[in-house]
């Protein structure tokens, strides 16, 4: 049995049924069908709802989902806030209100799950002033990257662009939803989740360890179970192959895997962090990768889905690996209380097929700390910027000292089966002055290393060219970057 709150209601919920999702109970079981299903597999934000949870400082903060691909059993202890709570004492709210007055209410399929990515984003950002060019531009950027998620099919964005401009300097103080919220925080810290640890491989539920040892254990005694993190890979299983789940180990809960920091040599990112916490905290260390995590998925996806999420999928055209490879960096596995840390170069075997061994899991990820004189570039191409999965994806880590390839990786995906190093490119690279020619010559090697196929997203030529514009325009501006430093120096 798990607690959580709906609205202003504590539920208690049976655990024994692993994968039903938030949005199947709350239209079919609740009758609250306010949130809509559009698509079931995270692409058209029409089941948006908010879910809340008490963070370590104590402060209650809520993060927009889609409950199409979100499991029941992931909800213990959160505060689940779906649009049929928003009118208070007859009065739309005003985010309702706001996109009511600007025109920006659509139809019924779209507008709800609008409302709630629309009210996140209010409740998560400070009273704005848009007085000058520079706040106007982050403020938009913000709203639209809280919107990535939400499509509409027919009419536009702009009246809902503007609701959210006019929502922009108001102050939260007098959102009625938001009154009680330390004695909601009473109510959520107060609850305490208890669930069966699977001690056989037939065991079937949702179990939710906190720590490592009981995963660990769990996963020993169930080989079979799935594990799930922010499901918004796994989930598609069910609900676009539908295929059942009956029995999932949930890593969110476990402390240890939600540890981000930096140690003397590594960043080192627990298997349960988001997306999300990944775009800030990488921001200082390798920009170019926060500005991709940006453009993986939606503001949604991004809200529940973890790297190693990304790793473990073993997806050809996961974003995440290329960058990594490109960085060098390395997992660590766990099976039992036996750690193995490898390089991630390494954990591929074939076409989704990892080297991970039977109740063997991801426990965290290292990237080396950036080095003197590094640059790193990388690029996702797809069809649309937001919520759209690469055609290609390209990373470079290059280190140059006076035009001499000191270092090189380069890490790839949607170029072969699966997330690659280009390593005759690297060959070629290697202790070689960088120069027009040589620049070129990667073309011809780039060959080598990918022999990529068509299919719907691109062609294999479409491929092929972009590979190599990218990786020649990557080392163009490693080469001018490096001449600049060296005139710095002179
Ligand atoms: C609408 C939508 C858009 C998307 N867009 C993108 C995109 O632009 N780019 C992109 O790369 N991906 C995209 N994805 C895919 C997905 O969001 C990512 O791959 C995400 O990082 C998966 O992480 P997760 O935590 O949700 O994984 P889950 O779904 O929880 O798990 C995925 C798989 O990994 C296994 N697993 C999870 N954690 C571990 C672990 N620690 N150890 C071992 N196995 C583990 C699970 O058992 C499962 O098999 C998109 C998905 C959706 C639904
Ligand atoms: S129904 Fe489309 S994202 Fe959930
Ligand atoms: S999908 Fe609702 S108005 Fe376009």
């Amino acid at each position: 049995m798990i607690e959580f709150m709906l609205n202003q209601e504590l539920i208690q919920w049976d655990a024994t049924v692993s994968d039903l999702t938030l949005l199947q109970w709350l239209r079919e079981e609740r009758q609250l069908t306010g949130s809509k299903e559009g698509c079931a597999a995270g692409d058209c934000g029409a089941c948006t709802v908010l879910v809340g949870q008490v963070e370590e400082e104590g402060q209650l903060k809520y993060r927009s989902i889609n409950a199409c691909i979100c499991f029941m059993g992931s909800l213990a202890g959160h505060h689940v806030l779906t649009v049929e709570s928003l009118q208070q004492e007859g009065n739309l709210h005003p985010v309702q209100q706001a996109l009511v007055d600007h025109h920006g209410s659509q139809c019924g399929f779209c507008t709800p799950g609008f409302v709630m990515s629309l009210l996140g984003w209010w409740w998560n950002t400070e009273p704005q002033q848009l007085d000058s060019e520079v706040n106007f531009a982050n403020h938009r950027h913000e709203v639209e990257q809280a919107l990535s998620g939400n499509l509409c099919r027919c009419t536009g964005y702009q009246p809902i662009l503007l609701a959210a401009d006019s929502l922009a300097p108001r102050s939260r103080a007098d959102d009625l939803l938001l009154v009680d919220k330390e004695k909601l925080i009473a109510r959520l810290t107060a609850i305490n989740n208890s669930n069966a640890q699977p001690t056989t491989s037939t065991w079937q539920g949702f179990y939710s360890p906190t720590n490592v040892a009981d995963l660990s254990l769990a996963y020993t005694a169930c080989p079979e179970a799935r594990l799930v993190a922010g499901a918004t890979d796994l989930s598609l299983e069910l609900t676009q192959k539908l295929q059942p789940l009956p029995s999932l180990i949930n890593l969110k809960q476990i402390t240890e895997l939600n540890q981000l920091q930096q140690q003397e040599r590594h960043l080192v990112i627990g298997a349960a962090v988001s997306l999300l916490q990944m775009e800030s905290f990488l921001r200082p260390y390798y920009p170019a990768f926060a500005d991709i995590l940006t453009w993986l998925g939606s503001r949604q996806i991004r809200h529940q889905g973890t790297m190693a999420g990304n790793i473990a999928s073993a997806s050809p055209i996961a974003d995440t690996p290329p960058a990594l490879l490109a960085l060098d960096s390395q997992v660590v596995l766990q099976r039992g209380s036996q750690q193995r840390t490898i390089a991630l170069s390494d954990f591929y075997l074939g076409y989704r097929q990892t080297v991970l061994r039977p109740a063997e899991f991801i426990h965290s990820i290292l990237i080396p700390l950036p080095v003197a004189r590094q640059q790193f570039f990388m690029a996702k191409v797809s069809k649309r910027k937001e919520d759209d999965i690469s055609a290609v994806c390209l990373a470079l880590s290059i280190v140059l000292q006076s035009g001499v390839v000191q270092q090189v990786a380069i890490g790839a995906g949607g170029l072969a089966a699966t997330p690659a190093r280009a390593r005759t490119t690297e060959s070629l690279l290697q202790g070689q002055t960088l120069d027009h020619n040589l620049i070129n010559a990667c073309g011809n090697t780039l060959a080598k290393d990918f022999q990529p196929i068509s299919d719907f997203r691109a062609s294999a030529a479409y491929r092929r060219q972009v590979t190599q514009n990218l990786l020649q325009d990557f080392l163009q501006k490693a080469l001018s970057h490096d001449a600049l430093t060296q005139e710095g120096a002179a």
